[in-house]
């Protein structure tokens, strides 16, 4: 596996790879890599002849300096999880390199509006900005390519999807199932910083999903039934909502079929976010 660190290495690999008739899977990662971006590399890699993956922690996504500085950070075991998963080229790009004028403020902002406003954008203003402005960037360093996500940040696909339809970029955004420990909780870096006891109230948020996506409910009674549950278990609840999958708006109770339920909550000052598909069933009184 080579470990590039400059975007003039990184555009001349991608563009040699492609000279010589390769395809590119392109997988963005902030590190502290875990089970979910293996599966990520295993899917780019039987989809095409390259994986790159890039990991960057990206500052302009964060509202709050702490959650920053909080970010779990694994560069070593990274660089072992990449090598063993298929990885053929691991970009490590240092902030300079990213974002030159950091820390005053990149002039340059790419804004998905819309989506970008919605549930984890209220919640966390302009983090949707930082992720379409560094995943635009990673996009147009590497040129045509695959890019692959996983589900679990289900509004972050619908954002990049629609950057990249807008700026006709040569990009074909693949999406990934979430990736789960044996439990139901989604797999996500940030898992590291919960103590034992705050992983499992941090269940309560599969298990809200679990309570709903099944039960022939109409939207307004599972949003209830899941706020409910993430309350029951401690959690510090910022959405339960059951959405349209591509415009985000809400689903109205006399509407029915196939949504998105998606839940928000901090456990132990540690956000964390998982989604589902549902079928909703339409209001009949
Ligand atoms: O999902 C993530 O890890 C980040 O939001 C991404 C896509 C790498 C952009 O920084």
């Amino acid at each position: 596996m080579q470990v590039l660190h400059t975007i003039r290495q990184w555009r001349d690999y991608t563009q040699g790879q492609r000279d010589a008739g390769a395809s590119i899977g392109l997988v963005p990662t902030m590190g502290a890599l875990h089970a979910g971006h293996a599966s990520l590399f295993g899917e780019a890699k039987s989809r095409g002849d390259v994986v790159v993956a890039t990991i960057f922690v990206n500052p302009r996504q964060f509202g709050d300096p702490h959650d920053l500085t909080a970010y779990p950070r694994t560069p070593d075991d990274d660089r072992v999880l990449a090598s063993e998963h298929g990885v053929d080229c691991l970009v490590e790009p240092s902030l300079a390199e990213m974002w030159p004028d950091y820390p005053n403020p990149t002039p340059t902002t790419v804004t998905v509006s819309g989506i970008s406003e919605l549930l984890e954008g209220e919640g966390r203003p302009g983090h949707f900005d930082g992720v379409a402005s560094v995943v635009a960037k990673l996009l147009v360093v590497t040129g045509p390519c695959r890019v692959y996500f996983g589900e679990k940040d289900f509004q972050q696909i619908a954002v990049v999807r629609q950057m990249v339809r807008d700026l006709a970029l040569p990009v074909e955004v693949v999406p990934c199932p979430i990736i789960r420990d044996r439990d139901g909780l989604a797999l996500s870096s940030r898992n590291t910083l919960l103590s034992g006891a705050a992983r499992h109230q941090a269940l309560a948020l599969s298990h809200a999903l679990a309570s709903v996506t099944d039960h022939d409910l109409y939207a307004s009674q599972a949003r209830r039934v899941m706020r409910e549950r993430m309350q029951d278990a401690g959690v510090q609840v910022a959405y339960a909502d059951v959405v349209d999958p591509i415009t985000f708006l809400p689903t109205r109770d006399d509407e029915q079929g196939e949504r998105r339920a998606l839940v928000a909550g901090v456990v132990e000052g540690v956000r964390l976010i998982d989604n589902a598909r549902i079928v909703v069933a339409a209001r009949r009184d």
